[in-house]
């Protein structure tokens, strides 16, 4: 494939390309006010332990004015700040108190859908069957004699079906609009003129106030097949995801984020779940959007050669078209890392479930130290690789996941709308701990008017952010080691990959970049790096006489 050539700005070294950015989720990350849920200020007092730990950015999940019945992906007013998380002027603070330690600021567009009070739905369910304010959505009239059927069969990826029915002005049971996810998150009909103007002006409105991009929330799916007819196939609904017309948005607003250079390198990031690489690759061209998350490698079981023909994929794929590759394992969506790679047994998900949960919110009986020791490993395979990396909080803590959280305190739609069956995304969402204090290991400040919005297990004592400052050997202190190495030791380093295969050691993968070599041992047979290799400068695990743990990672220089 050719190498990638814009008619836009050059990208070659833009920030963005190699950057660590850091996911805050911030109802869990750190609360100034005392109510219970993170807010931007407590965002704003962290700010040096995000220039300690060395990443490069921000990504913040949605702040905007919000019923937060999807915890933020449910936008009712796009221009604003929640009243919970802060107001504008909190906002210009924290990208000013960003920008002054070199930190980029990334918000979250929900471009899909909106929440059922933005004032958009409200006036299209108050106008009325035809009128041009439902046009904005998907409304349709139901099946049957009485319209009582849903208009086709697809279902909502929370559970349920993607259709609900409204009572009409007059009363009367009237017409269903279409939701892919909650009932409170109404689609958006992106053929429609003012939706893509509407986004336009969001764009520019955040871009003016200093934000240096996005990340795209369900960037494929904005357009539905014009004639909505009913899904067979499996649970990946090509009617709802992926259609052709979704590429001219990211054109046209790559357009717009380019009319900022050449003093502002902006980046839009997609959320982007397709069948393969090749789907993701095309919207990585030079004139769409600058990066798109790899979710298969997070997909992978703990497996080394699972792992490399991923990786292997993302750097064909992807990789040689000159896009860079955005890695991560971990957000507010799936189960932690500690928890996935601890899974000593599985158990098989209900079959009424998406496949896809069995790779991103598996059940099973966990072993959460040999999890902990996988999820170091993974954290220096990954800042070994060409790309950007995305960082979910509370990784750096070796936190594992809430599994055991009471069904009275979930909040997750998805627990709602499956009955229970998929428990959910509430257990990676827990609020951070601090310091080894109660109540609320520092999440919250002392005087405090409400418990922590999801409640903390107890033994979040172990994982406090304070103690493990104190701790050389810390998930943290790797982590904060792992950042500067990286600095050093990769970005003088060419991009290209080459593998390393080692006789009779299949559970090994191990890659050289130039002068560096990384190594992660996934089995448990510890290993004698050969001495061409160079010499250890980081590992993940103690080494002992010259050999390296089982499921551990290292990374070694030849000078
Ligand atoms: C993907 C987001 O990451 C997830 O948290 C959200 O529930 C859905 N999109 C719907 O917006």
């Amino acid at each position: 494939m050719a190498l990638a050539s814009s008619s836009g700005p050059s990208t070659e070294r833009a920030w963005w390309r190699d950057a660590v950015v850091y996911q805050v989720y911030l109802r869990s990350f750190a609360d100034a006010d005392g109510d219970g849920i993170g807010d931007l200020d407590g965002l704003r007092q962290h700010l040096d332990y995000l220039v300690q730990l060395g990443v490069d950015g921000i990504w913040l999940n949605p702040c905007y004015p919000s019923p937060q019945k999807d915890h933020g992906y449910d936008v009712a007013d796009y221009r604003d700040i929640a009243p919970e998380y802060g107001d504008l002027a909190t906002f210009d603070a924290l990208t000013a108190d960003a920008h002054a330690r070199g930190l980029k600021v990334l918000m979250d567009l929900v471009p899909n859908h909106c929440s059922s009070e933005h004032p958009w739905f409200r006036a299209a369910v108050a106008a009325g069957p035809g009128s041009p304010e439902r046009a904005r959505f998907i409304f349709r009239d139901g099946r049957g004699d009485d319209g009582a059927t849903p208009p086709n069969n697809w279902s909502s990826i929370f559970g349920g079906p993607a259709w609900t029915r409204i009572v009409e002005p007059d009363g009367t049971p009237g017409q269903w609009y279409l939701h892919l996810f909650d009932a409170a998150q109404p689609d958006f009909d992106w053929t429609h003129p003012d939706v893509i103007g509407m986004f336009d002006d969001v764009l520019r409105f955040w871009f003016d106030r200093g934000v240096d991009g996005f990340r795209i929330d369900v960037a494929a799916a904005l357009y539905k097949h014009p004639g909505l007819p009913d899904w067979t196939g499996g649970h990946y609904n090509e009617y709802t995801h992926n259609r052709p017309q979704v590429h001219e948005v990211y054109r046209r607003w790559r357009r717009i984020a380019d009319s900022y250079a050449p003093e502002r390198e902006l980046t839009f990031v997609g959320e982007i779940w397709v069948p393969g690489v090749a789907d993701l690759a095309a919207y990585l061209r030079p004139d769409e959007l600058h990066q798109a998350f790899y979710f298969d490698l997070l997909k992978q079981p703990w497996n080394g050669q699972l792992f490399r023909s991923s990786i292997d994929g993302a750097l064909t794929g992807i990789g040689s078209t000159g896009a860079t590759i955005t890695w991560t394992l971990a957000n507010h969506d799936v189960h932690r890392t500690v928890t996935r790679y601890g899974i000593v047994r599985a158990d098989e998900p209900h079959e009424s479930l998406d496949r896809n949960l069995a790779f991103i919110r598996p059940r099973g009986e966990v072993d959460t130290a040999l999890g902990e020791r996988r999820s170091r490993a993974a954290c220096l395979l990954l800042l070994a690789l060409p790309g950007s990396q995305y960082l979910y909080q509370g990784e750096e803590l070796g936190l594992p996941e809430v599994l055991d959280l009471p069904d009275q305190v979930r909040q997750d739609p998805t627990w709602f709308r499956s009955e229970g069956l998929d428990p959910g995304r509430d257990g990676s969402r827990v609020p951070l701990p601090w310091t080894a204090q109660a109540p609320s290991f520092g999440f919250s400040p002392t005087q405090v008017t409400a418990e922590p919005w999801l409640p903390q297990p107890q033994w979040f004592v172990k994982y406090a952010a304070s103690e493990q400052l104190k701790d050389a050997d810390s998930t943290l202190a790797l982590h904060r080691r792992a950042l500067r190495v990286r600095r050093d030791l990769f970005s003088t380093v060419d991009r290209a990959v080459t593998w390393i295969d080692v006789p009779g050691r299949d559970d090994v993968l191990a890659f050289r970049r130039d002068s560096v070599t990384c190594v992660v041992v996934f089995g448990d047979t510890p290993l004698r790096p050969p001495a061409e290799w160079g010499s250890i400068v980081l590992c993940s695990a103690p080494v002992h006489q010259g050999q390296l743990a089982g499921n551990s990672a290292a990374w070694l220089h030849t000078p």
